[in-house]
């Protein structure tokens, strides 16, 4: 099957900006990064890389290869493309096949085979619905190691400036798009989940204008510190 490799990273150069920033925040030599949901391995999952490479880690990588199930535009691709073998190709092509380690399967069976306080950073971006996503908080942050960050992808804003009527009409879309905001629309399932799982504790990049780091825009990741008893309780 033919490569996806006409695909562009679904990801910004500003969430690539906050993803490096925080994996060097808890890098350390032989650091361990899970990434949950990398689809083509032309965006976060280079980011990521990079910063383990640079400390002699690994970025172990989860996910289906088969698309998000509520993606219609995943599907046809996964369809007509092999995606782990697109994966693999990007991966390679930036010379980080040997600090890659694949997990080919559903993100909560692999929170199964991992074992807990494994990882300095785990990043969140596999199925975007609020239901996954919760699930996703939930299975992955027992895998932190003490003051590892807990982060993820697509999170727009704060619950208030959508009104959680609106996104609890609309937890199961992807995206929603709409005019005006300070980007092309918003994941509801992503918003809803992160204000209900990690709540105040929670950092959202888009809050943040990156011009004070010395960057530019804004980015939609959102991340937290989560070993402190009472977050570690809410999310269990
Ligand atoms: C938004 S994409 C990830 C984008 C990627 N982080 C990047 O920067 O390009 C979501 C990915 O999650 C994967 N996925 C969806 N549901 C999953 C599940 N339950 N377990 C594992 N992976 C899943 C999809 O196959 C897809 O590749």
């Amino acid at each position: 099957m033919k490569l996806a490799t006409h695909v562009a990273p679904r990801i910004t150069d500003q969430d690539r900006f906050v993803l490096r920033k925080l994996a060097r925040e808890v890098a350390r030599p032989g650091m361990r990064i899970a990434e949950v949901g990398s689809f083509l391995g032309n965006g976060s999952t280079l980011a990521l890389l990079e910063v383990a490479a640079e400390f002699g880690g690994e970025v172990v990588c989860i996910d289906t290869w088969r698309g998000s199930t509520n993606v219609q535009w995943h599907l046809d691709l996964a369809r007509d493309h092999d995606l782990f073998a697109t994966f693999r190709h990007h991966v390679g092509e930036a010379g980080f096949s040997s600090q890659c380690k694949p997990m080919v399967m559903e993100s909560l069976v692999a929170a199964q085979f991992v074992a807990d306080g494994a990882f300095d950073l785990v990043f969140i971006d596999g199925d975007h619905s609020y239901e996954a996503v919760k699930a996703d908080v939930a299975a992955w942050t027992p895998k932190l190691r003490d003051g590892g960050i807990l982060c993820g992808h697509d999170c727009e804003g704060e619950v208030g400036e959508f009104g959680r009527e609106t996104l609890r009409a609309n937890v199961d879309q992807d995206f929603v798009q709409i005019e005006g905001f300070r980007f092309a629309g918003y994941h509801p399932g992503c918003i809803l989940a992160v204000d209900e799982t990690v709540g105040e504790a929670a950092r959202l990049w888009s809050l943040t204008d990156l011009a004070e780091l010395g960057f530019t825009g804004r980015s939609t990741i959102w991340s937290t510190t989560p070993h402190t008893a009472e977050q570690a309780a809410r999310v269990a």
